[in-house]
């Protein structure tokens, strides 16, 4: 079960995405649009928020402020934090439903529900990805920190492009068609190049520019083995646990990590690399931040 804090956090991220959206087509009217305004919001709904809530807590702790601190400094519009939030969130929602369609991984089930392009079909599948994808920028640019919104929105295409996301999914495609050449270190090389790489490098920005006095290469070597670790348990999940625990599907003969080391070296690896972040809570004496760690590990979906 998560704790309180983590769906307060959550609840606030995912009040702010609806209101956020709300505006956005209240503005935007347009009779036609319902079906793919449905799809919009179907794509973006709930579950984990990981990415942002690793955020939002970063933010807190290195500003020394609570979730009231925010309310008071943004009554009447969205904290910037929190608009950080909901592009992180649009970025991920997207590059999810884009994942999932036919040309792609072709899934029918994300989240215990029908993915996007099954329920809405293809095209609306293809047409969230460029409205989320524009959104997210828009949201950045509309920060009221305007220069820390100019950097982060060079940070995030960066992120998106072949360095990042891009990148990795076309090697990940790649791999698919020409299995035999896809070794374990090379598959650390595509697993660090996942939709967390782009994640930990924006969440980074935010953090460097608002205040970090940490060595970068410790801070960036945190983030890599959790990106690493994250996806190394979804490996684990593919072979443990079922559609109907996981909510999506899963790949018996998907070339991962325990095809390489099986399953108990699989769970030692993801130990050792969850055990490594440690240095980080300790220093930050953080119990919410103990706890995102052990959750990578330990999570069943
Ligand atoms: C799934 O990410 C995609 C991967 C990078 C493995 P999440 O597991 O964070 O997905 P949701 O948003 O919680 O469904
Ligand atoms: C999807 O990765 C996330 C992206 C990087 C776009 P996968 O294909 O490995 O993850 P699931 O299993 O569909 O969530
Ligand atoms: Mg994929
Ligand atoms: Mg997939």
């Amino acid at each position: 079960m998560l704790p309180t804090w983590y769906n307060q956090y959550k609840q606030i991220i995912e009040k702010s995405i609806t209101d956020y959206l709300d505006l956005y087509f209240l503005e935007n009217k347009n009779e036609v649009l319902n079906d793919f305004k449905e799809s919009i919001y179907y794509s973006v709904s709930w579950w984990k928020r990981i990415r942002s809530i690793f955020a939002l807590e970063f933010y807190l702790l290195f500003s020394n402020k609570t979730l009231v601190d925010l309310e008071l400094e943004s009554k009447d519009e969205i904290h910037d934090i929190i608009k950080f939030c909901i592009a992180l969130e649009f970025l991920h929602s997207y590059s999810l439903v884009h994942d999932d369609l036919p040309a792609m991984d072709n899934d029918d089930y994300r989240r215990w529900e029908l993915t996007t392009w099954k329920k809405y079909w293809e095209a609306n599948g293809i047409l969230v990805w460029d409205l989320l994808n524009s959104l997210a920028f828009e949201i950045l640019w509309e920060l009221k920190d305007q220069i820390v919104g100019l950097k982060l929105i060079k940070k995030f295409w960066k992120s998106v492009w072949l360095y990042g996301m891009i990148w990795w999914q076309v090697l990940d495609l790649y791999y698919e068609n020409n299995n035999k050449e896809l070794t374990l270190e090379k598959l650390v090389e595509v697993h660090n190049k996942k939709t967390w790489a782009l994640i930990e490098f924006s969440i980074f920005w935010w953090i460097l520019l608002s205040g970090f006095k940490w060595s970068l290469e410790k801070y960036l070597d945190f983030w890599k083995k959790i990106g690493l670790a994250f996806q190394v348990k979804d490996d684990l999940l593919d072979v443990e646990w079922t559609k109907e625990e996981t909510g999506k599907s899963v790949w018996w003969e998907k070339k991962g990590f325990v095809f390489f080391i099986w399953i108990d070296e699989t769970k030692k690896y993801l130990n050792d690399l969850v055990d490594s972040c440690f240095w980080i809570i300790e220093k930050l004496k953080s119990q919410k931040l103990e706890f995102l760690v052990w959750y990578i590990r330990d999570r069943k979906k």
